[in-house]
């Protein structure tokens, strides 16, 4: 599979979308939950995958019983993530810089930013970028770029559940107030359209997240998440 054009489609339960970086990479995220996926259907998708070239699958962030029903199909531990949760009752902080909305000519900016801010593994590409901004009904993406692109935001809503997708300062101006005034920038937008809780993760080795979150009312909740890596080859 070309690396250059990656791919994403739904199949068997999964959406499924290949690597912009490696070509024998492909990332799958269920479509439903444990309990409505169908092993022989998703035992199908890896094998068709396998038969493209693809020898490497990681899956999104599951929670327990998604991350039960892929670890009996072979898939190995990764990386755990910590979840955190915001229940909007505790006063908010409003944010203390301005941003505006991303448009579709802003996306090279916002991944320039996300790759700069980002390890390899957690990098954005376009597709991955489309696939963060489709994943709830309710997108909001707000890039704090006062002339030049310092940090943007992503925050989705589903009903009553709101999800922070994806927070990111560039290095060069991080410890500077950007990412407190985007996350009370997503604390604002998700309290005035009455979501009950707003959801983040973060990689559990993360220290500066985890205390911008906790220093901002979110609360770790008892289990967390896993992404989960198949190998092909094995
Ligand atoms: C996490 C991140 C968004 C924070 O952005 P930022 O603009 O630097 O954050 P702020 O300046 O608003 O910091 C707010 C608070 O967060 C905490 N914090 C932020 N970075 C920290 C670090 N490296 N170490 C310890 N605490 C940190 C501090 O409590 C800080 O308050 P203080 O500066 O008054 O001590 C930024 O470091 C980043 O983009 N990291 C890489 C991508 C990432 O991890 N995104 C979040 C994934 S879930």
């Amino acid at each position: 599979m070309s690396s250059e054009h990656p791919q994403q489609w739904s199949t068997n339960g999964l959406r499924v979308r290949t690597s912009g970086v490696s070509n024998s990479t492909a990332h799958i995220t269920p479509l439903f939950p444990a309990q409505k996926l169908i092993k022989t259907h998703v035992l199908r998708s890896l094998e068709t995958l396998q038969a493209a070239g693809i020898t490497e699958v990681f899956t999104s962030a599951l929670r327990s019983k998604e991350k039960q029903f892929f670890m009996n199909l072979g898939f190995k531990l990764h990386e755990e993530l910590f979840l955190l949760a915001h229940n909007l009752d505790t006063p908010i902080n409003f944010p203390t810089r301005p941003t505006r909305r991303v448009r579709r000519s802003d996306w090279d900016t916002i991944l320039r930013l996300d790759n700069a801010a980002f390890s390899s593994f957690w990098q954005f590409d376009t597709s991955a970028l489309a696939e963060a901004l489709a994943a709830t009904p309710r997108t909001r993406m707000r890039i704090d770029a006062p002339d030049i692109p310092l940090g943007f935001a992503i925050t989705g809503r589903s009903g009553r559940m709101g999800f922070l997708q994806r927070l990111a300062v560039h290095p060069d101006y991080q410890r500077m107030g950007v990412g407190r005034s985007l996350v009370a920038d997503a604390l604002q937008w998700s309290h005035k359209r009455f979501v009950k809780e707003l959801l983040v993760n973060t990689q559990t080795n993360n220290l500066g997240a985890l205390s911008l979150y906790e220093s901002m009312g979110f609360i770790q909740k008892r289990d967390g998440l896993a992404v989960l890596r198949w190998n092909g080859n094995s």
